[in-house]
């Protein structure tokens, strides 16, 4: 796939279902009691996973286009099953909080040859505390054998942050005895918690500490689910990026917990507009309008990097076109996401003519002259994929994508969303 420079980009678009969102409504919708209706899930490789995978623990399933119905099989009715998670890191960390509790049965999960290099000891550990049954390749790896069993509630302090383990130890903790805290140190996505509150659990969260009880049953009203930020990003910087550029973004999710990169867009002087605030259901949501605008360079460090961890590939980018060197630190987690995305983005962007270098934990990058353009393999990430495209609308010289299929795993439709904003 190429991706000829830009003149300018311009339009309307409404970028895809939240994955992060899609994969909770499915899982939150199998555990819970009767039928529940999601309306505007994702359809793509990952969120298509979940459902897979929650009719192999019996739940019916029906979609319609983007409308789902998920007959629920209860929190305690879960069926043994071997589940396939294909690419999604987070089906693969929030199943097993869920699955571990059931109070017989013996399930394993799997993946592509990404998945078998994410790590799961994170979620391992604190369920092991728990006293749940989990096994993993080399104490580390998928798959993961999980044996359920009685758990009881612990207090837990996340070592990293992240969103997929605090979900994790969440759901076990509603099938487990007691109490179960989960503190964090830096604050991460917080879609879980919103949704277990609808469902009916028994749940507070102040400060970076969450609280749940065990619950008998849920009950998942319907979910609306919002546009992806983390997809909308891609438009945002394609905007800042290439010049006369106007682009109009609707109905984008936009949870205080995800939307990091808005600040940082801010701090370097982008312009970037949010219009028409208003709550969707559980999830604050608004219209965006990108504006093609001069960049000043930034820094990024640990406390504000869960905040926009997906959205740091194109930091780096915005970072090559920004008057100054752009720093990101702390952000060691890249190196776990669906590719090393330290070593991934640096060697990308840099191929392509970019001043950037690694470092253990995020990259430096020296701005004012952007990507002149060449060949970027995606390593079969998506985010790499779509990264390269908008690398190419504001090259110099376009930019080949190797791999470019990639997208499909969280937006199936990038490549048309490009046609349509490039006249
Ligand atoms: C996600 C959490 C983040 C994020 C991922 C989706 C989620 O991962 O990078 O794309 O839906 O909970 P971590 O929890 O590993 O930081």
């Amino acid at each position: 796939m190429r991706v000829e420079s830009a003149d300018r980009l311009q339009g309307t678009l409404t970028p895809p279902a939240d994955k992060s969102i899609s994969h909770r409504a499915a899982i939150l919708g199998a555990m819970s009691e009767g039928r529940t209706t999601v309306g505007n899930y994702l359809r793509a490789a990952d969120t298509d996973s979940t459902l897979a995978a929650m009719r192999s623990l019996g739940a019916e399933v029906a979609v319609h286009d983007t409308e789902v119905e998920i007959q629920g099989v209860g929190m305690r009715g879960a069926k043994p099953a071997s589940i396939d998670v294909g690419n999604a890191g987070t089906l693969l960390r929030l199943l097993p909080g869920w699955l571990a509790g059931q109070g017989h049965g013996r399930w394993s999960l799997d993946g592509d040859e990404s998945i078998r290099r994410r790590p799961v000891d994170r979620i391992a550990e604190p369920l092991r505390l728990m006293g749940a049954h989990v096994e993993c390749r080399d104490e580390l790896l998928p798959p993961l054998e999980i044996e359920g069993g009685e758990l009881a509630g612990i207090r837990y302090e996340l070592p990293v942050a992240s969103a997929q383990v605090k979900s994790c130890v969440l759901l076990a903790g509603l099938l487990a005895q007691g109490e179960t805290v989960v503190v964090e140190g830096t604050r991460s996505r917080d879609h879980t918690e919103r949704m277990l509150v609808a469902a009916g659990a028994d749940l507070t969260s102040r400060e970076g500490v969450v609280t749940v009880r065990s619950a008998e049953r849920l009950e998942l009203p319907d979910v609306s689910v919002p546009g992806d930020f983390s997809s909308a990003a891609f438009w945002l910087v394609a905007a800042t990026l290439v010049p006369g550029s106007e682009v109009h973004l609707s109905e984008v999710g936009l949870n205080p917990t995800r939307i990091g990169l808005l600040r940082v867009l801010q701090r370097m002087d982008a312009a970037v507009t949010v219009e028409s605030r208003r709550m969707d259901g559980m999830e604050p949501v608004a219209n965006l309008v990108a504006r093609h605008g001069a960049l000043a360079a930034t820094t990024i460090e640990a406390e504000e990097v869960p905040l926009v961890i997906d959205e740091l590939p194109l930091v780096a980018l915005l970072g090559a076109y920004a008057e100054g060197t752009t720093v990101v630190s702390g952000a060691a987690e890249l190196r776990h996401k669906e590719s090393d995305r330290i070593a991934t983005v640096v060697d990308g962007l840099r191929r392509l003519g970019a001043g950037i270098e690694a470092r253990p934990d995020g990259f430096a990058v020296e701005g004012g002259a952007g990507v002149r353009g060449g060949a970027l393999d995606a390593a079969g990430d998506h985010r790499l994929a779509m990264l390269g495209a908008v690398a190419g609308l504001a090259s110099r010289e376009g930019v080949e994508i190797h791999g470019a299929e990639a997208a499909d795993v969280s937006y199936p439709g990038f490549f048309r969303d490009l046609d349509r904003v490039t006249p």
